[in-house]
């Protein structure tokens, strides 16, 4: 199903053929940095999108997640995170990959300022998050231009493969 259209891309549901470009979209050094991980296997990849096939029908979906196409091709994804948790129905956190042929075109801003609009109003929300780790200046910068603001660094949040990392939260809240 399409959920956004622009003339610059589509956002549509996610299909299980969507799973090899998933799968490629997160095996180079950048994604396996960002990301604290990332699939073995396109079968891996398969599993992980038909639970969210399986949100779609939800009333009360714990995630939304789109495939971007680009040229009516599948370029990657972005996700609504985090949704309807108890005590936290007015929040929800996005994440996003491209795949590293698409990367560095001035796509991904447009396509979250979009999907930001749309979570707001969709879920009826107050407050959306984006995190991300503290080396990732590509991501801080896409954040500044979608309109997130910076409310701070928790730091040694995460360990991965016995790295202490910070992690900056970002948000906007409505
Ligand atoms: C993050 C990602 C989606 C960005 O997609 P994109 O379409 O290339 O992003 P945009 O072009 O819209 O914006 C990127 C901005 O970061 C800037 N940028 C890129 N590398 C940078 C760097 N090393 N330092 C500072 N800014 C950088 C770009 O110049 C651009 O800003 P500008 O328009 O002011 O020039 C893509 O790089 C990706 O998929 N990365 C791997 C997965 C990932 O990190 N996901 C997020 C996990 S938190």
């Amino acid at each position: 199903m399409t959920v956004i259209k622009t003339k610059d891309f589509k956002l549509r549901h996610v299909k299980l053929s969507d799973a090899r470009v998933f799968f490629e979209a997160e095996q180079d050094k950048e994604a396996r940095r960002n990301f604290m991980t990332t699939p073995k296997s396109v079968k891996e990849v398969e599993e992980d999108i038909k639970n969210e096939i399986s949100q779609y029908e939800k009333e009360k979906p714990t995630s939304e997640r789109f495939t971007i196409e680009l040229n009516g091709k599948c370029a990657g994804w972005i996700s609504i995170n985090q949704l309807n948790t108890p005590f936290f129905e007015h929040k929800a956190k996005i994440d996003f990959c491209l795949h590293p042929e698409y990367r560095g075109k001035d796509i991904m801003t447009k396509i979250v300022k979009k999907v930001i609009d749309y979570a707001f109003k969709k879920y009826k929300l107050k407050r959306l998050e984006a995190w991300t780790r503290t080396f990732n200046r590509t991501v801080a910068r896409l954040n500044v231009k979608a309109g997130f603001k910076l409310e701070g660094i928790l730091r040694k949040n995460k360990c991965k493969n016995g790295e202490y990392l910070d992690d900056m939260v970002w948000a906007i809240i409505r």
